[in-house]
Parts: C-alpha cells; sequence; structure tokens
C-alpha cells in the first residue's frame, strides 16, 4: 500500500463505522495558552472533552498534522539521530465524545490493524494501565480483559503512569491509555529475546505505532485530577510509522512519505543516502543530514502555511530554531554553502496536494519566507564563525592541557569528561568556556553540538556544563520575567456552553459561572466566565471588548480585556465582585466597540479591494482591528506603490458611499460557504458551521466571527496612513477610519493652511516652495562665491603681513570669516605661498572664538614645532581647547575676549 492509499484505508474504515471524517486543525494554536502548537489530534476538542462545548459529532476522525517541539511533548532533539520521531507528523485518530468507551476502541483498532492492514499478529504488542497508588488509580484491568480476546497474554504488558497515562500538557485532559507496539525486527532475533522485553525501552525496531487513551479526568494546576463531565476515547496513530511497519521497511525515512524528499537532497548534494549508516560510520552525519531536512522543511512549511512566520519570539522563535536546525546540518555536513533549503518546499506541497491544501495553495510565499530566513542565518553562522576563530586567537587562552586534549580525541566517557572539563576550567585553558559557547547559541544561533565539533577540530573541548548552567540562568531570568501563575478554575455553577450575545447586543444580563486567580509580575488579578455575554474575546484580529458588569448592589467591575480559550470566553477583571452569585448586566464599552467595527468592515473592504488591485495572491498574513486603527499584513512580493495604494483606497471609499447592508449568516455549513466562494484564511480553525460576512455579493465575502457596522455607509471614510516591508513577502497597510480618518484629514489640511499663510497664500502652494528650494540653492551657491572671494584677498593681504622671526615666517591675525571652513581654505592657500609658515588665525564666529594654527612641514619635522601642541596651548586663553594634526590644527572656546592674548602668546612659539 502506498503511503496514501494506507490514510484513506484508515479514514474509510472509520467512516463505515459511523465517524465523520473532520479536517485537521491547523498546526499552530491561538485560542489556548497553555499549548504553541497542535502536539496531538485531540488538541482541537479540548473544549469538548473539559464540557465547556458540545460535540457536533458523536464519533469523528481526521488525520491531524503535529508538531512536537516545545512544552511536554518535545521530540525535536532525536529527530534525525534516529528514525522513527518527527518535529511534524501526521496523527491519524478517531473519537468518541461520551459515545462509545474502551470495548468499541479496542476491538476496532484490533480490526483495523489485522484485518485491514493485515499485520502480523505474532509481532503486535499491547499495553494497558498498571495503576498509580499516589494518584489513586487503579490497576485498568477492564482493558487487559478486552485485550485478552485477541491477544495472547505475553503480549499484553502492564505500564506505568509515564507510559501508559496520557496527559496533554502539564494541565489538561488526561486518563489511562493503551499503547499497541510493533516489532519489526528479524525472525532470529525474536527468537533470541522477547519483543516483550522491548516495548517502551528506546528499540528502534520495536515501536509504539498508536496509543487508545480512555479520557476521564482534568489534570488541575494543583496537580490533583478532576473527573471530567463524561468518558470519552481519543486515539492517536502515528502514520509515518505505520506506514513504515506496512512497508515492510526498518526506518521511517525509508518509506514513500520521505524518499521523494531524501533522493532530491542526496541528488542535489551529490551524495548517496545510506540508511544504514551508524554512528562513526564516514556517512553517518550526510545521512542524519538528509533526515534532518526531509523532516524539518515538513514542520517549517506548515508552520509558515498555518500563519506563523519566523521570529525571535514565542511560536515564531520555535519554528526559526528548527529552520537553524536545517540550514546548520546541510551547510555543515552536506556542503550546502548557499541557501538551499527552499528548494524542498514545491516538492512538499505536491505530496500534501489533497491532503492539505494549505500548502500548495501558499507554495510561493512560503518558500520565499525560507529563502530570505537561510539568506539571514547563514550571514549569521559567519559572523559567529569569525566570532569563534577570533576567539581562538586571544592568548590568554593558549595554555595547552596534553591530558584532557587525549581524553577528548579518544571520545573517553562523555560524561566523566564533561564534569572534568568543569571541574578544572578555571585551571585548564584549552576548553571553550561556557559562557562563550551560550554566547554562540544566543546571538549567532550556533547549537551547542556545532560549536563542539568546531572546537574539537582545533582540538579544544567545550564546557558544557558551563554552557548548561549559562543556558538555565537566562531560561530562568526569562521566566521569572514572563511569569504567569494561573489558578484552577473555581466553579459556580456548570454550564455547557457560554452563549455569546454580542452580535445582537451590547447588554446583557449573566451570572458567573465560573471564576479564577491569575498572578503576573507579582499582581493578582482575576478571569471570569459568564453564562452569557455580549463581551467579544480577542480573535481574528479583532481586540477583546472591554467595559462594565454592574451589580444589583451598585458594585461596578471593570473589565479590561476579554480573551477566548479553548471554548470559553474570558473577561479579565482586576477585582471580584462582593455578590458573585446575584444576576449582573455585562455592559460592552460601546464606542471603542463601534469604532473597533468600523475598522473591521474596512479590513474587509480593504482585502477585496486588494485582491482587485493586486491580484489574488494576496492572502491575509496578520490583521489588527482595534477602536484607533486597522493593521493589515498580507502576502506580495512587492512595495505596493503610491498609485495603486490610492486605487485600493478609492475602491474601498466607494464601497463605503454606496452604503452597503452587512449580510450575516451565521451557522452556514463551512462547504457551502466554500462552494460560494468566500475568502477563507488560512491557519484558522474553521468548524463545520460558519458565520459568512458579505458586503455585496459580488465584492468582499469572508469567513469571520468579528463583529462590523451595519452598513458601510457607517465607517465615514477610509484612509491608509502607511505601507512598509514586515517580513519577507509579507507586507503591511496601516490605515484608519471614521473620526480617525476625519481628525487626520483635519490635521492635514490644517497644515495646508498654515503653509499657504507662511507663503503669503500663493495660487499653487508646491510650485511656491519648489521656487523657495531653487532660491534657497542658487543663494547659498552665490554666498559660497563671495567667501571665496573674500578669502582670496584676504590671503594676498596676510601674505603682506609677514614677520620673519628666526628664519620662521609668522603670522598672527584676526580675520572675519564667517566659518571655520572659510578659514580652513585661506590657511591652505597662505601655506602653498608663504614657505616656513607659522600661522595662526583668529576668528569671531557668531560669538564664539575660533583659533587655527597652519605649520609648513619642514617646521614640524626640522623645528619639532606641533600644531596640536600650540593651538591648545592658545586655547587655554580662550577657555576652550582643541587638537588636530601636527601641522594643522583648530580649537574653539568661550572667551572671545581672549583672542588678542591668544594671538600675542603665539609668538612665543617662535623663539
Ligand atoms: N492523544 C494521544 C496521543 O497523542 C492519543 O498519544
Amino acid at each position: 500500500m502506498t503511503a496514501t492509499q494506507i490514510r484513506q484505508a484508515f479514514l474509510d474504515f472509520f467512516a463505515a463505522k459511523g465517524h465523520t471524517i473532520v479536517p485537521s486543525a491547523p498546526i499552530v494554536v491561538k485560542d489556548d495558552p497553555t499549548l504553541m502548537f497542535t502536539n496531538a489530534g485531540m488538541n482541537q476538542f479540548k473544549a469538548i472533552f473539559l464540557g465547556e462545548e458540545p460535540a457536533k459529532f458523536p464519533r469523528v476522525a481526521d488525520t491531524q498534522r503535529c508538531l512536537r517541539v516545545s512544552g511536554k511533548h518535545n521530540d525535536l532533539e532525536e529527530v534525525g539521530i534516529d528514525t522513527y520521531h518527527h518535529t511534524m507528523f501526521e496523527m491519524l485518530g478517531n473519537w468518541s465524545f461520551g459515545d462509545y468507551f474502551k470495548k468499541e476502541a479496542i476491538d476496532w483498532s484490533w480490526e483495523l490493524l489485522t484485518k485491514v492492514y493485515k499485520l502480523d499478529k505474532d509481532r503486535l504488542y499491547v499495553t494497558y494501565f498498571e495503576g498509580d497508588e499516589k494518584e489513586g488509580l487503579a490497576k485498568d484491568t477492564e482493558t487487559y480483559d478486552l485485550w485478552k480476546q485477541y491477544v495472547d497474554e505475553a503480549h499484553i504488558l502492564p505500564g506505568n503512569k509515564k507510559d501508559n497515562f496520557w496527559e496533554m500538557g502539564e494541565t489538561g485532559p488526561c486518563g489511562p491509555c493503551s499503547e499497541i507496539h510493533f516489532d519489526s525486527r528479524p525472525d532470529n532475533e525474536r527468537k533470541e529475546v522477547s519483543g516483550a522485553v522491548l516495548v517502551n525501552a528506546d528499540h528502534d525496531q520495536v515501536i509504539e505505532i498508536w496509543n487508545n487513551v480512555f479520557m476521564q479526568f482534568n489534570r488541575l494546576k494543583d496537580g490533583s485530577l478532576q473527573s471530567l463531565p463524561a468518558q470519552h476515547v481519543d486515539t492517536g496513530m502515528g502514520f509515518e510509522r505505520l506506514v513504515r511497519v506496512l512497508q515492510g521497511k526498518t526506518s521511517n525515512y525509508d518509506t514513500d512519505v520521505f524518499q521523494p524528499m531524501i533522493q532530491f537532497i542526496a541528488e542535489k548534494s551529490g551524495r548517496k543516502y545510506n540508511s544504514a549508516a551508524k554512528p562513526g560510520d564516514n556517512d553517518w552525519s550526510e545521512a542524519v543530514a538528509m533526515r534532518v531536512m526531509a523532516d524539518h522543511i515538513r514542520a517549517i512549511s506548515f508552520a509558515i502555511a498555518d500563519g506563523q512566520l519566523p521570529s525571535n519570539n514565542k511560536a515564531g522563535y520555535v519554528i526559526r530554531r528548527i529552520l537553524r536546525r536545517a540550514v546548520r546540518y546541510q551547510y555543515q555536513y552536506l556542503g550546502f554553502k548557499e541557501p538551499f533549503l527552499n528548494q524542498l518546499v514545491p516538492l512538499l506541497a505536491e505530496q500534501f496536494k489533497g491532503v492539505f491544501d494549505e500548502l500548495y495553495s501558499q507554495k510561493d510565499f512560503v518558500q520565499k519566507v525560507i529563502l530570505e530566513e537561510e539568506n539571514s542565518f547563514l550571514r549569521t553562522l559567519e559572523n559567529g564563525i569569525n566570532r569563534f576563530n577570533n576567539y581562538f586567537i586571544n592568548p590568554d587562552y593558549i595554555n595547552p592541557n596534553p591530558i584532557l586534549k587525549r581524553g577528548l580525541i579518544k571520545g573517553s566517557n562523555r560524561e566523566e569528561l564533561d564534569k572534568s572539563l568543569h571541574d578544572e576550567r578555571s585551571v585548564d585553558n584549552e576548553i571553550v568556556s561556557g559562557s562563550f559557547a551560550f554566547e554562540l547559541q544566543d546571538t549567532y544561533g550556533f547549537p551547542i553540538d556545532l560549536t563542539e565539533l568546531m572546537a574539537r577540530e582545533k582540538g579544544w573541548a567545550v564546557d558544557l556544563k558551563g554552557f548548561e548552567e549559562a543556558l538555565q540562568a537566562q531560561k530562568s531570568r526569562s521566566r521569572a520575567a514572563t511569569s504567569i501563575d494561573t489558578g484552577d478554575w473555581v466553579v459556580l455553577k456548570d454550564d455547557d456552553k457560554v452563549e455569546f450575545t454580542g452580535y445582537d447586543e451590547t447588554e446583557t444580563i449573566a451570572h458567573v459561572v465560573k471564576y479564577r486567580k491569575v498572578t503576573a509580575k507579582g499582581k493578582e488579578q482575576y478571569q471570569i466566565v459568564l453564562d452569557k455575554t455580549p463581551f467579544y474575546a480577542e480573535s481574528g484580529g479583532q481586540v477583546g471588548d472591554t467595559g462594565e458588569l454592574v451589580f444589583p448592589d451598585g458594585e461596578v467591575i471593570e473589565v479590561t480585556d476579554t480573551k477566548k480559550e479553548n471554548g470559553l470566553i474570558v473577561h479579565f477583571v482586576d477585582k471580584l465582585p462582593e455578590d458573585i452569585d446575584d444576576a449582573l448586566t455585562a455592559i460592552v464599552d460601546n464606542e471603542k466597540r463601534n469604532n473597533t467595527n468600523s475598522n473591521h468592515s474596512a479590513t474587509h473592504l480593504l482585502h477585496a479591494a486588494m485582491k482587485q488591485v493586486l491580484g489574488s495572491h494576496v492572502n491575509q498574513k496578520g490583521s489588527l482591528v482595534n477602536a484607533e486603527y486597522l493593521r493589515f499584513d498580507f502576502s506580495h512580493f512587492a512595495k505596493v506603490t503610491e498609485e495603486e495604494l490610492a486605487r485600493i483606497e478609492a475602491i474601498v471609499n466607494e464601497k463605503i458611499r454606496e452604503n452597503i447592508a452587512l449580510k450575516e449568516e451565521r451557522d452556514v455549513p463551512y462547504d457551502v460557504a466554500i462552494k460560494s466562494g468566500v475568502t477563507a484564511l488560512f491557519g484558522e480553525k474553521y468548524g463545520d458551521k460558519v458565520r459568512v460576512i458579505t458586503f455585496d455579493d459580488t465584492f468582499s465575502k469572508e469567513l469571520c466571527g468579528g463583529t462590523h457596522v451595519k452598513a458601510t455607509g457607517y465607517i465615514g471614510y477610509f484612509k491608509i496612513v502607511s505601507e512598509s516591508a514586515v517580513a519577507a513577502g509579507v507586507r503591511r497597510i496601516e490605515a484608519i477610519t471614521g473620526i480617525a480618518a476625519e481628525n487626520f484629514i483635519n490635521e492635514q489640511s490644517k497644515l495646508v493652511q498654515q503653509l499657504k499663510e507662511l507663503l503669503k497664500n500663493p495660487k499653487d502652494i508646491s510650485k511656491s516652495v519648489e521656487s523657495l528650494i531653487e532660491e534657497n540653492a542658487r543663494l547659498k551657491k552665490e554666498i559660497e562665491k563671495s567667501i571665496l572671494e573674500k578669502s582670496s584677498g584676504l590671503k594676498d593681504e596676510l601674505a603682506q603681513k609677514v614677520e620673519n622671526i628666526n628664519g620662521i615666517n609668522f603670522i598672527a591675525q584676526k580675520v572675519e570669516l564667517p566659518n571655520a571652513d572659510a578659514i580652513k581654505n585661506v590657511a591652505y592657500q597662505l601655506k602653498d605661498i608663504v614657505s616656513d609658515l607659522f600661522l595662526v588665525l583668529a576668528a569671531d564666529i557668531d560669538g564664539k572664538p575660533n583659533l587655527t594654527v597652519m605649520l609648513s612641514e619642514n617646521l614640524v619635522k626640522e623645528k619639532g614645532l606641533n600644531a596640536g601642541n600650540i593651538v591648545r596651548e592658545l586655547a587655554k586663553e580662550i577657555q576652550g581647547g582643541g587638537g588636530g594634526q601636527p601641522f594643522f590644527a583648530t580649537a574653539g572656546g568661550k572667551d572671545v575676549s581672549g583672542i588678542d592674548r591668544a594671538l600675542e602668546k603665539a609668538k612665543s612659539f617662535t623663539a
């Protein structure tokens, strides 16, 4: 079976068992503060498990793109080194939301694996949870008994909390699980050592392929387990592993999922991929590098396609680090000194066509972003290598220690070596210090193993322990800076869905259903969830509403922000109400909301106008909509010209004047909406029912959850205030509407009015400014000319004043010139016509004394005179200082009255 057939067989199997097949959620998570990237198929159903949202279907199945590179589930360092971990992988999953439980899950997984995929039963092992006393959890005998119908008891293994109790993160849904493992070793090996002892023992041929989780609990912040309102099934099968097993391979990379990519890399690098290479083999590093690239390009491409650009913080930084890891491998082991990674994008996009089309539709954009990242990292890498080489030139560090060197070269026990290096680093200098290794990583993106490798080439070692300390110190610094302590929810009322009333009203009577305390930067705040609320929670670029919660006793609690968290609408407040059980009136700040509506609707008009003017490749890449302005980031490869901006602006304003009524359709089936030609955004999680916002069926139709004006006329006026670049292939437009636009225009016309008045009301202001500029230039030239004439007259006059003292032609005069340049000019001219010259010129330039000393070269050489020393001495008379070269120096000062004294003093240097 090909990978494509294997995936389809899974979906078909569960569809036949009554499951609705749903699309993968984006890989980038937006509404869950505990998670940056989707790390399991169940993430998109978290709110259902927690009872915060009802399930739309009792049974679903899908293939979900996942990323395990941060937080609780992090496989990054294994990737490429081994053959069965990945950054991005597909998780095939089936779910029951309070519907079927253990029996069906187990029956069906066995049926699929052995009847449809026809896996050898003899090679399969299953596990069950052995229980955990500390947690108060019993042994899962039910699962054991269910497996016993199908599986030999020797193949049913107990597992502890680490392996058989699955948790999404530090908090969140969890439950006991049952894993299915496959032993792909040759028969002779299997005879010698039973697969049972190799399950969950990091053996690369005895690997877990499927995990069936029986969701029953919610892990709370305080570590305790809370029972979920219902029991669910959550399963996840590693697609790439399944394909490997079914295709009879011993490495995921040998399947048709990765081979096309690996062969392309091998060909372009002029090397062969040796799947069987072992550590220490000549081609080991090359094989690792090819696997790293074939793997990482998937994570990077899908993250970018889902809206996460590489950047310097949070999720963007994780993507940048993965990208850099890939670039470093291709650079170091495959000889790619120029960008290459980006060339894998078209191949990948083609491979996922029909599975995850997000990539194919944006492949040029994704490739361009990666290319630019590669370019900039290669520059950083070069700077880092220079920095590294300079480090070795520093004489402080030359102090060879042959013992350590020998240990290092032989590759002696790594741990012991690290320890001895650390303990001796203060006396031994043939070690790259931990802090320098950290600097290389922090500033130049050098992973520690690169630094180690480069050091080793010079026969040096790296103080890994010191590096680790520096790293930890930074981590705890940043943790302290951003630390937010979120308490557990205190539930007052059970409610299975929060109702949002804000599309229809801005005031709603409601009750608090739960609250929690949050401590951020030492400040205590509270978060409140209501059963009904008109407050819009930040999403889709639109900021969260602010406003008030008004209680019957007159108490008013201010809402400072509103955010979404999984299925909840969370109101941020500074304190809890006295009577938290009372009915309250939730009132949104209307003025702010209305201005925000204008900016949001204007964003839709802008988006549509841009597609008209710039082309259909324009896709939203980021958006901010608040009461003050709108910011719209979009994919486009060139600067938007003034002319294009003017056309875009004109179209939007025309649509505003048409006063098009808002058409808002709720609960439109997703497929129906897409067929009608709506603009859907990449990286957004849409349900099966969507909301469609239309302004004129033939103009703007978008999937959107935001709030809008009732008709475009409310926007009033639209004005673009800036256009700029934000990243490779991404541009940004900022614009304002309504009152803000009116104020902006008023300011501009006031400015024009002021200019007009200053210019004495000319008919054409630009013409009159132009002629002012011309006149100014002409006058400048004239002044320069007249100074030149004056200084040449002055030169002749001064030459007459020469006094010959001891073979020195001495001139000391006060001159009237407008600036230092003019004086310098005269001095140089005099030097050309007077030999053995010792010239001192003094001037009063706009009330400040100025001294210039010029000496003929022979006086400097033969008589030992020095203009710099002389001018410094003379400057004392004018309360100033200065300096310059031995033959020419100048000084400025404060006291004009000292000029004569300075000139007098000059003579003394001729003696
Ligand atoms: N959520 C489970 C896992 O990721 C299925 O392993």
